[in-house]
């Protein structure tokens, strides 16, 4: 890859390529219910300062991170009923950017009107599936895809993140790269952790696109071509997530340098906690290094994690050499530019969505549909998911480190796994 091309594809300030593609979709930033523990969160968003926040009458706002006042942090605002104020001088401003109150102007100078020329940069946000997501792209927005888990019911979902110091796009790559799968997370835990065997080889790989992604099919030494790793396969999510069928994991933009990882993890209850409705969605962050400041490479995400750091702060491409395993990637990265084309062209990029009647459900590749959306019993599934290799309904969760005492009595007591109250498994 030439340098300027990886310029390209990496850099997501407005203005860039990339930057003004990334804004034509919607990006998870937060779960809906921090902003009930808390109103104010400070959000870093493709290059821009923002505060995301909640006002007493439930509407959420993003604005810009200064006062256009003269600047004070909107962070340290105070909440009111419709909107957010700046506490050095008591500027109010609606959602929707619109200054509300300047107290002393509205004092000293009410005939002036000098609040109704105000305004600060405002974005929209809306609510789904226990997340916020912002859009900074222009109007008319697109509409918040609504992926199939999101539709799935009787289910304990946890969204979960990780500040992650490295480009988006080196995690991305990430979402269509099988190979790392037998060696990264397979035969490397084996060595840490396990009896040093390394597990069975892959022989053969295909990627396909689609409207809202690209799919690598896999054959491994132990699975043919009837095995749903080749009829199903899994699925890098456009523009910048990986679906695994119970989990989304979304590698949000914050800025060139930083990367912020937000998985939305589904559980089933089993048969006899049915019907399940979680009240609110639990939300934690897990840690990316140990107490000495050593990487964490004991679970999935966190072993991908080092992988994505490793390749620098922004993966030098002019230096790789890609092989066979790397079709997908070459296949993402035009994709990419055939998306970079269509916004400088004035189309619509790949994957949005603007028809509400398509979005009741956007169905996507699962692999054993039947874990998540029908009835079984905690043996049942487990028995499923083990005859399937998928680790299915543990007590810990499996796939980042950190999960907080509190969500795990959450989760337990959600699956049966323990009376309400009781010891931790
Ligand atoms: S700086 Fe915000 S009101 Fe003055
Ligand atoms: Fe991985």
């Amino acid at each position: 890859m030439r340098a300027g091309q990886n310029e390209r594809l990496t850099r997501v300030g407005a203005g860039t390529p990339m930057g003004e593609l990334l804004r034509r979709y919607w990006h998870p930033i937060a779960a809906t219910a921090e902003l009930d523990d808390r109103p104010v969160k400070r959000v870093r968003l493709l290059c821009e300062d923002l505060v995301l926040f909640k006002a007493a009458s439930g509407a959420y706002g993003l604005v810009a991170r200064n006062c256009p006042h003269r600047g004070a942090d909107m962070a340290h605002g105070i909440i009111e009923h419709d909107g957010l104020r700046c506490s050095y001088h008591g500027w109010c401003f609606a959602a929707s950017g619109q200054c509300l109150e300047q107290p002393f102007e509205d004092v000293a100078n009410p005939r002036a009107r000098f609040r109704d020329k105000i305004r600060i940069t405002a974005y929209p946000v809306e609510e789904k599936a226990g997340m916020l997501w912002a859009y900074l792209g222009p109007q008319p927005a697109p509409l918040v895809p609504n992926w199939e888990p999101f539709t799935w019911e009787n289910g304990f979902r946890q969204v979960v993140f990780a500040d992650v110091p490295c480009n988006w796009l080196q995690c991305q790559e990430n979402s269509l790269d099988p190979v790392h799968f037998e060696w990264m997370h397979r035969n490397w835990s084996s060595r840490l952790f396990g009896n040093g065997a390394y597990g069975p080889t892959h022989l053969e790989l295909k990627f396909d696109e689609f409207e809202f992604g690209h799919i690598y099919r896999r054959v491994r030494e132990d699975t043919d071509k009837d095995n749903q790793h080749w009829t199903v396969g899994a699925t890098a999510l456009w523009p910048h997530a990986f679906f695994l069928g119970d989990h989304i994991e979304w590698r949000v933009p914050v800025d060139d340098e930083n990367t912020l990882s937000i998985t939305w993890m589904f559980h089933r209850v089993p048969k006899d906690r049915e019907p399940y409705v979680q009240k609110r969605v639990p939300y934690w962050t897990g840690p990316v290094k140990d107490e000495n400041g050593e990487w964490i490479v004991s679970h999935v995400l966190n072993q991908d994690i080092v992988a994505w750091v490793g390749q620098g702060t922004i993966a030098d491409r002019t230096r790789e050499h890609l092989g066979q395993s790397d079709r997908g990637i070459a296949m993402m990265r035009r994709a990419y530019e055939d998306s970079i084309k269509a916004v400088e062209e004035g189309r619509d990029p790949k994957g949005v969505i603007r028809d509400p009647e398509f979005n009741r459900c956007v169905e996507l590749p699962i692999k054993h549909r039947e874990l998540f959306t029908t009835s079984m019993s905690l043996e049942e599934s487990r028995a499923l998911g083990d005859s399937l290799a998928y680790r299915l309904n543990r007590p810990d969760y499996q796939h980042q480190i950190g999960q907080p005492d509190t969500v795990k009595r959450e989760y337990q007591e959600a699956m049966g796994m323990i009376p309400e109250g009781a010891d931790l498994i």
